[in-house]
C-alpha cells in the first residue's frame, strides 16, 4: 500500500480536486483506493456525499487516528490512500506528511503559490519525505508563465512533468461527485489526470525499489 498526501499552506491550489480525481483515475486502473479527508472544511467528504458510486470511499478522521486507520486499510488490502489536507499548517497536515510515502504540492503558476510552498518543502525536507510539485490551473496550451513557474519550482525540488491546465471539467466533477475521468473520459482534463497519476506511480516505484519495476500495491 502506498500513501500520497496533498499538502501546501496555500488555499485553492487544487489539493482536494486532485485528491478525488486521482483517486477515481487510480480506481479505474484497477487499484483499491481510499481517501482520507483531514481538512475540517470537508471538500473531499462533501464530494463523496454527492457521489452516486460507493467507491472510492472518503472518510474524515482525526489526525490522532491516522496511523491506526492506515494500518487497518493496509490489512484490508487497499493499494493506494490519498490524504487531503487543509490549506493551513495544522497538526493534521504534519501527521499526513509523516505518514505519506509521497507528498504532492499543487501550485498554480503564480509567485504567491510558489512562495507559499516554502514552509511545506522545509518541513518535508526535515522529515526526509519524497515530494513533488504539481503545476495546476495552468493556462491551457504552451505558456511562458507555466514554463517560468516550472523552472522556478525546479530550484526547490522535483516538479511533475505532467501539469494540469485550468479546465471546467474539474469544477463540474467536484460539483457532481465525479472524477474528471468520469466527467469526460476522453477530455483533456481526464488525459492530464491520467498522465499525472502515471507519473506519480512511476516515481513511487522508483523510490521504493531503485531501478527495479514493482507494483504500487
Ligand atoms: N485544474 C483546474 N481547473 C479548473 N478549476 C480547478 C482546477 N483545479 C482546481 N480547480 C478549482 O479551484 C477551486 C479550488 O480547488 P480545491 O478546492 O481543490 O483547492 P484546495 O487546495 O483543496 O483548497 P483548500 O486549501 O481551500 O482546501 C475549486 O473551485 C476547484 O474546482
Ligand atoms: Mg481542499
Amino acid at each position: 500500500m502506498k500513501t500520497i498526501a496533498l499538502v501546501t499552506q496555500k488555499g485553492g491550489t487544487g489539493k482536494s480536486s486532485l485528491a478525488v480525481s486521482l483517486a477515481v483515475a487510480a480506481q479505474e486502473k484497477g487499484l483499491r483506493v481510499y481517501v482520507i479527508d483531514l481538512d475540517p472544511q470537508g471538500t473531499a467528504k462533501n464530494w463523496f456525499e454527492r457521489r452516486e458510486a460507493e467507491t472510492p470511499e472518503v472518510a474524515t478522521i482525526d489526525a490522532s487516528q491516522l496511523k491506526a486507520a492506515l494500518t487497518a486499510l493496509a490489512n484490508q488490502g487497499y493499494d493506494l490512500i490519498l490524504l487531503d489536507t487543509a490549506g493551513v499548517n495544522t497538526p493534521a497536515t504534519v501527521s499526513a506528511m509523516e505518514h505519506a510515502d509521497m507528498c504532492l504540492i499543487p501550485a498554480r503558476p503564480s509567485i504567491a503559490d510558489i512562495e507559499a510552498t516554502r514552509p511545506t518543502t522545509a518541513s518535508l525536507t526535515k522529515l526526509g519525505k519524497q515530494f513533488a510539485f504539481v503545476l495546476n490551473q495552468c493556462p491551457p496550451g504552451r505558456s511562458i508563465r507555466t514554463n517560468d513557474a516550472y523552472r522556478v519550482l525546479q530550484l526547490g525540488g522535483v516538479v511533475a512533468t505532467a501539469s494540469l491546465a485550468t479546465r471546467t471539467d474539474h469544477i463540474d466533477a467536484l460539483a457532481l461527485g465525479q472524477g474528471v475521468t468520469e466527467r469526460d473520459p476522453q477530455g483533456k482534463a481526464a488525459r492530464e489526470i491520467r498522465g499525472l497519476l502515471q507519473w506519480i506511480l512511476n516515481k513511487m516505484e522508483g523510490a521504493a525499489d531503485g531501478n527495479k519495476k514493482a507494483r504500487v500495491a
